[in-house]
């Protein structure tokens, strides 16, 4: 089964806005998880621009799905997760400048740096996802830093302008989703999935979590969180 993990970053977007006390992710967490969701997913970014400190030791609190926290490879972002403990972690690259995470993580390029981390991680029992582009060669070694998931980064697919470059993002995805499973390593998949193009991604073989925010949260403005994750379920 498909499982719905909402990412609940621009519910603190919107407070950071106006430095507020509302809208609540915490909040947030609790009428996705009453609606469905089968997990919550947060990046604490290092600039802070919308998951505080704060909110992720309350989540960690709160949650009772799994606590999906994406991050930077950083030694102080690395340190909290260490002491907030949360289900699994997620590496992501991060660049101060970008709009949202734009690529997939290099891992081979940052193979020592990762090896380390990922062992402390699963010292303390953290399951360790990483996010990288539908590359072969990031498979591979993914599976030889003993990561756990592999979450493929489905944005260049998302954001086809026509349908042919579409399908050709789809087939990559596919294909590396079916190296990932030969890999041994499990699959995950995210970044800009809307309600018009989750079915192909939810439909890839062995896919477990679906990390989905901005087009839920989007939605949600319009009908409510509650249905906005309900629509986003009945499709997956
Ligand atoms: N997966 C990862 C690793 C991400 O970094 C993000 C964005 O924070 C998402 C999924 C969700 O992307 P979107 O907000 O476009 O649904």
């Amino acid at each position: 089964m498909v499982k719905l993990c909402v990412n609940i970053d621009h519910i603190a977007t919107v407070r950071q806005v106006r430095l507020a006390e509302e809208p609540d992710p915490v909040a947030a967490a609790v009428i996705c998880e009453l609606a469905g969701a089968e997990g919550i997913t947060v990046h604490l970014r290092e600039d802070r621009r919308h998951i505080q400190d704060r909110d992720l030791y309350v989540l960690k609190k709160t949650v009772k799905t799994k606590l999906n926290l994406e991050m930077a490879l950083t030694n102080e972002i690395v340190n909290i997760a260490l002491d907030v403990k949360p289900d699994m972690v997620t590496f992501v690259p991060e660049k101060r400048k970008e709009l949202t995470t734009e690529g997939g993580l290099n891992v081979i390029a940052n193979k020592t740096a990762l090896k380390k981390a990922i062992k402390k991680l699963h010292d303390k029992g953290i399951i360790v996802s990483l996010f990288i582009d539908p590359d072969i060669d990031q498979i591979h070694v993914s599976r030889v830093l003993k990561a756990d998931y592999v979450e493929l980064h489905t944005g260049k697919y998302a954001d086809s302008k026509n349908e042919k470059t579409k399908d050709r993002e789809l087939a990559k995805l596919q294909k590396a989703g079916s190296s990932v499973i030969k890999a041994g390593l499990r699959l995950n998949a995210g970044h800009g999935l809307d309600y018009r193009n989750v079915i192909p991604i939810a439909s890839i073989p062995g896919v477990e979590d679906l990390n989905i925010g901005y087009s839920i949260i989007a939605r949600a403005v319009f009908v409510g969180l509650d249905k906005a994750v309900r629509e986003m379920k009945r499709l997956i």
